[in-house]
């Protein structure tokens, strides 16, 4: 049985999921992206956030491993127009960010991880965009 895409992904995630300066790199690099996006969690404790975000990536991985949607149907619904009111065109930049984020924290990242990455996932964060 060959290695599949969740597995590298899971592999990739294990090697960065633990450390802390991860997410504060993510949260950095994310709200550079876009000034809309900074004005967002303005009264947001990023701490707090951190954990959550590491927990919903692993919501994403998971999905890619067959695991129920239960959890990312919540995302989507807490993001959507009724929520955060998180535009669709968003997404692109979150993953740009985790993308670019994976590349400087997984010291085994390669063009094979990040397409395995891109694959993996895209169905899980069309899932939580296409609530909105
Ligand atoms: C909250 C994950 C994309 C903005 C959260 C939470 C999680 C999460 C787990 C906390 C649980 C909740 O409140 O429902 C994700 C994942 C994403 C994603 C996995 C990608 C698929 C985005 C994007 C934006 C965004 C693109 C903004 C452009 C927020 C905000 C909160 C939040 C503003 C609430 C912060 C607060 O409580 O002050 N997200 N998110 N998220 N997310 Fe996301």
């Amino acid at each position: 049985m060959g290695t599949t895409d969740s597995d590298i992904v899971f592999q990739s995630y294990g090697r960065c999921c633990n450390n802390e300066q991860f997410f504060v790199d993510f949260y950095d690099r994310f709200m550079g992206s876009s000034d809309e996006i900074r004005a967002l969690f303005v009264d947001t404790d990023m701490k707090q956030q951190r954990h959550l975000l590491r927990n919903g990536i692993m919501q994403l991985v998971l999905h890619a491993r067959g695991m129920s949607d239960t959890k990312l149907r919540a995302l989507g619904q807490s993001h959507s127009r009724n929520g955060y009111n998180i535009r669709p065109q968003w997404y692109r930049l979150w993953l740009d960010a985790l993308l670019n984020t994976l590349r400087q924290h997984d010291r085994e990242f390669s063009d094979e991880v990040e397409s395995a990455w891109r694959r993996a996932i895209q169905p899980g964060i069309e899932l939580i965009r296409d609530a909105y």
